[in-house]
C-alpha cells in the first residue's frame, strides 16, 4: 500500500497569536491593516489559504465593477438600499460601518495600479484626488479588472510578509479550547500539494473562507460541468466551521439565486445598468412593468422602496413568466448597443463592441466561450437570461453568514447588536468579514476588503486585552490527524476488494456523495427542479435523507490528496446544507420570494417574522436550536421610502 505514499502524513504544529483563515478580499484586508496595529507588538500573525492567492476566491478571475463605492453617495442611503434589497432585515450597524470606511479600501486599489474608469478630462487623476469616476450604477464603478485579485493580493503579501503566509493549505475544522471550550484556540488542516497535516493554536482567528457553491445541483450537467457562478473552491467552511466552534449563524435561511447569462453564467450589472439593456420575455414584453401589480397585491412592493425593486423581487417577476410558460427570458443586447451607438463615432462603436465583451472577458471569461461557440453577436443576437442554482453567501446580494458584534460608536445600538470586538462572533476570539459575517450583504469586493480591514483591528486589540490567554487544543492532535485522513484509511484499507477503483462496497467517492447531496437539496429544498419551492413535508423527507449522507460521508474515501480535498469540501458543505434547511423550515413566510418559496407559507408576514432567526449548532449533540432575534432600525426611513416598509419589526 505504500506506493500511495501519503498514509503517513507528516505533522506541523505552530503557534500564532492570529490567524486569518482563507486568502480572498476579506483576508487580504486583513493582512495588509494588520500590520499597522501590531507594529509595536511582538504579535505573531499568519495567513493561511486552501489556494494561491494571487487567484483564490470569488474575485479569481477579475471584476469589471466595484460594486460598492459611496463617492458623494451618504452611507445613510447605502444602508437603506441594503436593507430594501435584503427585504428589511438587515444590520444595520455592520452596513453603515461597511458604507463609511468602504471608500478608502477603493483608493488603496487605485494606488495599488488597479485601473479605474475615469471621465473625459480626468484620466490619470485618482479618486482620492477627486477624479471624477464613471459609474455603471449608483453604488457601483467601473474598473478593468481583469487583474483586480493579483494586485490585493500583492499588497497583501507585502504587508504581511510571504514567510507568514502558507499557500495550498485546507483548514478542516476549528478546535475549542481546553480549558474553557467556549473559546476557539487552534486550527487543523492539510496540505493539498504535500503529505503534511497542520495545526495551529493561537488566541484569536478571522475565519474568512467565503460563501457555498455546489450545495445545490448546478444548472450546468455533462460537458458542462463544473460551470457555476460562484467559485467552485468556497464550500460554505466559513459557515460549517463556524457552527461547529459554537458561532450563532443568522439568516441562513436567505441564499442568492443570480440571474444570469444562461450556460456561461455571464454578469448581468453592466448590461442593465451601463448598457441600459431591457431584460423581456419570449413575447417581448416587459415583465417587471407588467408583474409590478402582482408585489402590490402581496405587499412585497414595500420592499421595493420606491424607486428600485430589490434582486429577489426582480428574478420573483421573472420566475412568474417562466412558470407560466413565457421564457425563455432575453436580455436585448441588440437595441442596446443600438441605442448607445445613436450618437457614437465608428470608432466608438468598435469600442463599445469590445466593452461588451470585455465586461466578460475581465470577469467570467467562459461566457464569452458560449457566445463564440454558439455564434452569438451580441449587437446581433439577443442572449438568454436564466436564474441560476442557489448559493450561500453574505456579501453578495444575500446575507447569510455568522451573528457578529458591531462597532460600538453608533448611536442607538441595542444591546444585542454589540457585545464585545468588532465583527467577533459569539464565539470569543473567532472573528469574520465578507461572505461570513451574515445580515449584511451587498458588500461586493470592497466592502468584504475593509471589513476584514475592520476586523483585523478589533483582532488585534482582543489579543492585547488578553494577555492572560494560553491557547491549549480540546483535542488530542493524533485524534484529529486520524480524523482528517479518515477518507485516505477507508481507500487502503478496502481498495483491493475490488478491481474498479470507483466500485467499491466499503467506500463512496467524494464525487459520488456531492452529487447525493446536490438532489437531495435540490429536490427538497428549493433548487431548480422544483422552481425554487420548497414546504415543511418536503424538508422532512430531506432531514431523514440529509442524516444518512451524514452516516455516509464518514465513508468517504481519498485516493489522493485531491479526493481528499473533495471529501472535507462535501463535510462543509453538508452542515452548510443542514443549516440552511434548518432556517427555512424556522421561518414560516416567503421573506425572499425568487430566492425560495414555503408553498406552505406562500406570504409575507412582518408581524410575526420581520426579525432575524439566529441558530446555534452543539458539536457534541450534533443538534440545532433555532430562535427569532430582534430587528431594530437605526437609519430613519427616507422620505421616498413607501409606508408599508416602515414596519419597525416583529417582537420576538
Ligand atoms: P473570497 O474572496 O471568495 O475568499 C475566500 C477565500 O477562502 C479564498 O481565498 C479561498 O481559497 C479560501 N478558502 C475557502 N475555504 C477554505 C478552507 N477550508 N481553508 C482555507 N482557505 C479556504 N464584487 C464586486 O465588487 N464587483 C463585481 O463585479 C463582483 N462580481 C462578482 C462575480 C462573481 C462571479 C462572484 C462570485 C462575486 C462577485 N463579487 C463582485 C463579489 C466579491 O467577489 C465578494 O464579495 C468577495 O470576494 C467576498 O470576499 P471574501 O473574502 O468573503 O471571500
Ligand atoms: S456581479 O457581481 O456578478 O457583477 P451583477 O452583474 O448581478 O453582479 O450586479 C452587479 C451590480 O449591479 C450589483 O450591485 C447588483 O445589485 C446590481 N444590479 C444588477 N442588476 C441590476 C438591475 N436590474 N437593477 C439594479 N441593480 C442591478
Amino acid at each position: 500500500m505504500a506506493e500511495y505514499g501519503f498514509e503517513n502524513p507528516e505533522v506541523v504544529e505552530e503557534e500564532v497569536d492570529i490567524l486569518i483563515i482563507g486568502g480572498g478580499m476579506a483576508a487580504c484586508g486583513a493582512a495588509f491593516e494588520i500590520t499597522r496595529w501590531v507594529q509595536d507588538t511582538d504579535l505573531k500573525i499568519k495567513l493561511v489559504d486552501k489556494a494561491a492567492m494571487d487567484r483564490s476566491g470569488a474575485v479569481a478571475q477579475g471584476l469589471s465593477a466595484i460594486n460598492t463605492y459611496m463617492g458623494d453617495n451618504d452611507p445613510a442611503d447605502y444602508v437603506r438600499m441594503v436593507r430594501g434589497d435584503l427585504m428589511g432585515i438587515t444590520r444595520e450597524d455592520l452596513v453603515y460601518d461597511v458604507g463609511r470606511h468602504v471608500d478608502d479600501s477603493v483608493h488603496q486599489f487605485e494606488k495599488w495600479g488597479l485601473p479605474i474608469w475615469k471621465q473625459k478630462g480626468d484620466e490619470g487623476k485618482p479618486l482620492a484626488e477627486g477624479g471624477r469616476f464613471v459609474r455603471s450604477g449608483a453604488w457601483q464603478i467601473m474598473i478593468n479588472g481583469e487583474s483586480y485579485k493579483w494586485i490585493v493580493a500583492e499588497a497583501a503579501k507585502k504587508s504581511l510578509g510571504i514567510e507568514n503566509i502558507q499557500e495550498r493549505v485546507f483548514i478542516v475544522r476549528l478546535i475549542n479550547d481546553k480549558n474553557d471550550p467556549d473559546r476557539v484556540a487552534g486550527a487543523a488542516g492539510f496540505s493539498v500539494r504535500e503529505n503534511k497535516i497542520y495545526i495551529y493554536k493561537f488566541k484569536a482567528c478571522l475565519l474568512v473562507c467565503g460563501g457555498a457553491v455546489n450545495v445545490f445541483r448546478p444548472r450546468s450537467i455533462g460537458e458542462g460541468t463544473g460551470r457555476t457562478w460562484y467559485p467552485v473552491w468556497n464550500a460554505g467552511s466559513t459557515y460549517a466551521m463556524g457552527a461547529e466552534a459554537g458561532a450563532e449563524l443568522t439568516l441562513m435561511e436567505n441564499r442568492f439565486v443570480p440571474a444570469r447569462f444562461k450556460d456561461g453564467y455571464g454578469p448581468v450589472g453592466a448590461w442593465f445598468l451601463l448598457f441600459k439593456a431591457k431584460a423581456m420575455n419570449a413575447f417581448g414584453e416587459d415583465y417587471q412593468e407588467k408583474n409590478y401589480q402582482d408585489l402590490v397585491d402581496a405587499g412585497y412592493d414595500h420592499y421595493a422602496v420606491g424607486f428600485k425593486m430589490g434582486t429577489c423581487l426582480r428574478n420573483h417577476l421573472m420566475m412568474k413568466e417562466m412558470r407560466e410558460g413565457r421564457g425563455p427570458i432575453f436580455m436585448d443586447t441588440p437595441t442596446a448597443m443600438a441605442n448607445l451607438a445613436k450618437n457614437m463615432t465608428p470608432k466608438e462603436i468598435k469600442h463599445l463592441e469590445a466593452e461588451a465583451w470585455e465586461d466578460f472577458l475581465d470577469m467570467t471569461i467562459g461566457q464569452c466561450g458560449v457566445w463564440a461557440g454558439e455564434n452569438i453577436e451580441p449587437d446581433k443576437e439577443m442572449s438568454e437570461l436564466m436564474p441560476t442554482e442557489p448559493y450561500l453567501l453574505g456579501s453578495h446580494a444575500g446575507c447569510s453568514g455568522m451573528w457578529c458584534s458591531g462597532p460600538e460608536d453608533l448611536p442607538g445600538m441595542p444591546d444585542h447588536y454589540h457585545w464585545g470586538y468588532n465583527r467577533m462572533s459569539t464565539v470569543p476570539g473567532l472573528f469574520t468579514a465578507g461572505d461570513g459575517v451574515g445580515a449584511s450583504g451587498h458588500k461586493f469586493s470592497s466592502g468584504s476588503h475593509v471589513e476584514g480591514r475592520i476586523a483585523s483591528k478589533a483582532m488585534v486589540k482582543y489579543v492585547l486585552d488578553h494577555p492572560d490567554i494560553k491557547p491549549e487544543l480540546e483535542r488530542p492532535i493524533d485524534e484529529l490527524v486520524e480524523e482528517i485522513y479518515r477518507p485516505v484509511r477507508n481507500f487502503l484499507e478496502h481498495k483491493d476488494y475490488t478491481t474498479a477503483i470507483d466500485v467499491n462496497p466499503n467506500y463512496i467517492t467524494p464525487k459520488m456523495l456531492q452529487y447525493r447531496l446536490q438532489k437531495i437539496m435540490d429536490e427538497y429544498v428549493g433548487g431548480v427542479s422544483t422552481m425554487y419551492q420548497t414546504n415543511a413535508a418536503m424538508m422532512k423527507v430531506a432531514t431523514r435523507k440529509l442524516e444518512m449522507i451524514k452516516e455516509d460521508s464518514l465513508k468517504m474515501r481519498a485516493k489522493d490528496l485531491h479526493e481528499l480535498l473533495r471529501a472535507w469540501e462535501n463535510y462543509h458543505r453538508i452542515l452548510t446544507a443542514e443549516a440552511h434547511m434548518k432556517h427555512i423550515e424556522f421561518r414560516e413566510e416567503t421573506r425572499y420570494p425568487g430566492y425560495y418559496y414555503r408553498t406552505d407559507y406562500l406570504q409575507l408576514d412582518d408581524d410575526n417574522w420581520k426579525c432575524f432567526v439566529n441558530s446555534r449548532y452543539d458539536r457534541n449533540t450534533k443538534e440545532w436550536s433555532l430562535k427569532k432575534v430582534k430587528y431594530v432600525q437605526l437609519i430613519a426611513y427616507a422620505d421616498n421610502e413607501p409606508k408599508g416598509i416602515a414596519h419597525q419589526g416583529a417582537e420576538v
